[in-house]
């Protein structure tokens, strides 16, 4: 194994003169080869090298999302900081597979350094580092981590505005800003890149997920604009034509329209919408109003991160994928207009921090304690499956950690079950506090409106820190 690891390192090595080798070079593993690429994003060239065995590796798996301690310890130059990729061999490889992998490598990194400006030279100085250099998580498509966010925006000041009704100190959704006695604007942006392959079901389920924070608050949205990253070099701009109609599509469904947005050229696609919208000032619907004995209500299933990962690398079957983008393109409008009708008390929508990372931010800034029943929360079949075997997106255990402090587990609870109620979701359903009394008639009003997923699926207690039981 170890002759033809070499031979693939020497293979490229002649080829290119952009690469580097990762990773000790006498301590690692015979069977693999760690090069990074100067100037190329890791993710980048594993999408054009599809047919040869090679994985992301080293830079990004590090925990840290401090870039400059990170590149700082490793000593890699700026250039090269980009991602590793990790080129794995086996032990039926042969010589000719080899070289023509070789060949596969080689013409994707000339081309792809062929696409980009010339990157920077040697940090010298950390403050010369370029926030633009980092777009892509030290080569992973990595979220910023709740916990990180959590600290970054502690050290930016509050605003001062009288106006500003709802801003960024109880991590809620959208901000809210009073125009007038009876009216306020209620404003939210979001963007991600591709959770599925299809372009056009892409701009759908981001849409939808973009204006889901103005529905979470209570409002009703005006417009929107686009915000699109794109790899004009990489991709037919008929595939952006796709996302844009998409998105066009499901705004129309919300009675909105596009109105204009901003472009850059990017090394991977990204979508989303800066969301404007209306509220009544007086019924804002914020995380922090949740009240003793209200009923928890979730409006959609979860597992759609799990599931998700599962369709990425290709586990999913056409069922389990169709069901996952249907729940995901599926608007929040119908359930926030339910919970408006019947008085609820306190909403969020259930995305990227996942069932349990966006309830703990309902509890603390609610101060009340909550339990959750594990059995009457909706999960997509699948998920447990995937999830089971270890099919689970980087921001899940992520979420698990962020959780820990506030949740205490029954311990009938398996590892899996407490992934999936962590798991990091795109376009998820409201969470919803609502007066208990009324439970039974909001899951009536939302199967009417074809929400089946929707389920009782705990309550919250009495005033606290925020704990979380899950039973
Ligand atoms: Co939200
Ligand atoms: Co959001």
């Amino acid at each position: 194994m170890k002759n033809m690891r070499d031979r693939l390192q020497h293979g490229l090595e002649q080829k290119l003169s952009n690469i580097r080798l990762s990773g000790h070079p006498d301590k690692r593993l015979p069977n693999t080869l760690s090069l990074a690429f100067r100037g190329i994003e890791a993710n980048t060239l594993l999408s054009e090298i599809e047919e040869v065995a090679a994985s992301p590796g080293a830079a990004c798996h590090t925990d840290k999302v401090d870039v400059s301690h990170v590149l700082e310890a490793m000593k890699v130059p700026l250039e090269f900081a980009m991602g590793t990729v990790r080129f794995s061999t086996g032990k039926k490889t042969t010589a000719e597979e080899i070289d023509k992998a070789v060949d596969i490598v080689a013409q994707a990194a000339l081309r792809l350094e062929a696409e980009r400006s010339p990157v920077t030279g040697r940090i010298k100085d950390l403050k010369e580092i370029k926030l633009t250099h980092y777009t892509h998580g030290l080569g992973c498509a990595c979220k910023l981590r709740p916990q990180v966010l959590e600290e970054i925006l502690g050290k930016v000041p509050l605003p001062k505005d009288p106006n500003v009704l709802v801003g960024t100190n109880t991590a809620d959704d959208a901000c809210v800003y009073r125009l007038d006695k009876n009216s306020a604007l209620v404003q939210t942006v979001d963007f991600f890149t591709p959770i599925v392959d299809d372009p056009y079901h892409f701009g759908a389920i981001s849409a939808a997920n973009s204006l889901s924070d103005i529905y979470a608050m209570g409002g009703k949205p005006l417009f929107a604009l686009s915000i699109v990253g794109f790899p004009s070099a990489r991709l037919p701009l008929e595939v952006l034509h796709r996302i844009l109609s998409g998105a066009q599509d499901k705004a129309n469904q919300a009675g909105i329209s596009i109105i204009g947005g901003h472009t850059v050229d990017d090394t991977e696609p990204k979508y989303g919408l800066a969301v404007t919208g209306i509220v009544d000032p007086g019924r804002v619907l914020t995380n922090s109003n949740a009240q003793s004995d209200d009923a928890i209500i979730l409006t959609k299933p979860i597992g759609l991160g799990i599931v998700s990962t599962a369709i990425k690398r290709g586990l999913a079957d056409e069922e389990t994928t169709r069901l996952a983008i249907q729940i995901m393109s599926q608007l929040n409008q119908k359930a926030s207009e339910v919970m408006l009708r019947l008085g609820a008390h306190a909403a969020t929508d259930v995305t990227g921090f996942g069932l349990l990372g966006h309830l703990k931010e309902m509890t603390k800034a609610s101060k009340m304690d909550a339990v959750i029943y594990h059995d009457r929360v909706p999960i997509i079949r699948q998920a447990k499956e995937f999830a089971g075997d270890g099919v689970v997106p980087g921001g899940t255990p992520s979420n698990l950690e962020f959780v820990a402090d506030s949740v205490e587990w029954d311990e009938r609870i398996s590892k899996t079950i407490q992934l999936i109620l962590a798991d990091a979701q795109t376009s998820g359903g409201l969470l919803i506090a609502l007066p208990s009394a009324r439970k039974d008639e909001m899951l009536e009003a939302l199967k009417e409106e074809g929400l089946n997923g929707a389920a009782h699926i705990g309550d919250f207690t009495t005033p606290g820190t925020g704990k979380i039981s899950v039973a």
